[in-house]
């Protein structure tokens, strides 16, 4: 890797910077953070990268998913198990209609930092830093909750340590064992006003279940039934802290950050000379870009080149957050030019970011646009005969009311009844259950409706 540092970035432009007044102290706790213990390993980002790149060859799909920013306040047993629940139904449907394995990547254990559009908010006068996330400043509208503090990024790996500890022992434990998915789906099917559309996919999974038990295949002597990988992925944003955690692989002498598995590029910082990418390029991790609407298909191949220069299939996934009217226009450009070039990507459809609207003063996003986003970006890659890699949303365990829509009909209304989000307005339990579900049926019907090409040839 040449001319790369973990502090490379540091000579570099960059964008979405905090402004610590403290600079002394910043120094300290990252200097303190450089000496913490790796929250993951890099032999775990390399397995990823490997499950990610049969994805990217068409054999697998991705689910990734989680808050839009996590809190200090939010932090606790129950939001985690809530949110891994959900997330697990969701995964089995998505892998029984596909009949691929998934990959399940959380936006969690170090989803903090956010980009901002205005470094500044003025409230009756009285103007502010922007809230940045929990890992820099606090939300409350005070001069002393939004100046930036440097002590939050120990708080925030330690939250991160603590959360994705619980998330492997609920992975490996037994929580995630196939059976207990399987009830908890059960039991969503039987609430949901739209449980007879979905009743029948369920009752395939039901009745393999069975079979499976019934000719001696179960969680006691299969491992793979009650045991699952699940990764932890988000936003590079904050580098200073990125850098702190980054460090040399000793089985293989290259460098990863140890802050999650994945970490992604946020569309408002893939400048291809800026400090992001240039940060992004040097560790080794899985790593993600976001595709919004103003991604020229030659600046995309320029990233792709200094984010995946050898081509590696599981290094890079394009997530593509374009909007539900949009996406029809701008993801053929991109996809015919990385096909053209011959890159190796896996392409994930981010429904939420394109589709934030202003309802009764809250953001919201509606559930009938998000559904729209996924379906053409669905059909676009049907259209081209690439493979519709995975999806990427917004969401949570709990029953908030933050987007509009869904089987409960969430309206405009309803809105300030439970919204809780420090940040976007995330899918709510049965809303991102629902997706998966409409996600699912497309998945089948796709390959249904694909010639079985490959077995025909023998
Ligand atoms: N180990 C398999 C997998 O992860 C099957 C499995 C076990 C699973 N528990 C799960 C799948 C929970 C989804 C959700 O795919
Ligand atoms: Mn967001």
């Amino acid at each position: 890797m040449k001319n790369w540092s973990p502090s490379s970035w540091r000579s570099k432009p960059i964008q979405q910077v905090p402004e610590f007044p403290d600079k002394a102290a910043l120094t300290e706790v990252e200097a303190r953070m450089a000496t913490y213990p790796p929250l993951v390993f890099a032999g775990e980002a390399r397995k990823l990268k490997r499950q990610l790149a049969a994805v990217a060859n068409g054999e697998g799909f991705l689910l990734q998913g989680g808050d839009c920013a996590e809190s200090f306040a939010e932090h606790g047993a129950d939001n985690i198990r809530d949110f891994f629940r959900v997330f697990l139904q969701m995964a089995v449907v998505l892998t029984f209609a596909g009949s691929k394995p998934v990959v399940k990547i959380g936006r969690i254990a170090g989803q903090f930092a956010k980009p901002r559009s205005s470094d500044i908010e003025t409230k009756n006068g009285l103007s502010l830093p922007s809230y940045r996330g929990d890992i820099v400043n606090g939300i409350d509208f005070s001069e002393v909750s939004r100046t930036p503090d440097p002590a939050r990024q120990e708080m925030a790996y330690r939250q991160s340590a603590a959360t994705l500890n619980l998330l492997r022992a609920f992975a490996q434990g037994g929580f995630a064992n196939l059976e207990n998915v399987h009830k908890w789906m059960v039991g969503f099917i039987s609430d949901s006003p739209q449980g007879e559309r979905y009743r029948a996919l369920a009752d395939r999974i039901t009745e393999t279940m069975d079979f499976m038990r019934a000719i001696g295949i179960n969680a006691e002597n299969h491992p793979s039934l009650r045991e699952t990988d699940f990764y932890t992925s988000h936003e590079a944003l904050l580098l200073g802290y990125e850098e702190a955690l980054t460090r040399v692989d000793s089985t293989s002498g290259d460098w990863y950050t140890t802050s999650g598995h994945m970490i992604w590029v946020g569309d408002r910082t893939r400048q291809i000379d800026h400090a992001h990418v240039e940060y992004c390029r040097g560790v080794k991790n899985p790593l993600g870009l976001k595709c919004g609407p103003s991604l020229e298909a030659d600046d995309l191949l320029g990233l792709i080149d200094v984010l995946n220069p050898e081509n590696e299939p599981g290094r890079l996934t394009l997530i593509a957050r374009f909007g539900a009217e949009k996406v029809e226009d701008r993801l053929p450009k991109l996809l015919r030019a990385v096909e053209k070039e011959g890159r190796k990507v896996v392409w994930s459809c981010d429904p939420m970011h394109g589709n934030t609207i202003s309802l009764n003063g809250y953001k919201t996003r509606p559930f009938d646009h998000i559904l729209k986003e996924v379906q053409t970006f669905f059909d676009v890659h049907r259209a081209e005969g690439t493979h519709p890699g995975g999806i990427h949303i917004e969401m949570t365990g709990k029953n908030v009311t933050e987007c509009t829509g869904g089987a409960r009909a969430i309206s405009a209304d309803d809105l300030h009844d439970r919204y809780h989000t420090h940040c976007d307005p995330r899918l709510n339990a049965d809303q991102a259950l629902e997706l998966a579900f409409l996600v699912a049926e497309r998945l089948k019907k796709d390959a249904e409706a694909q010639p079985a090409q490959k077995v025909a040839a023998g």
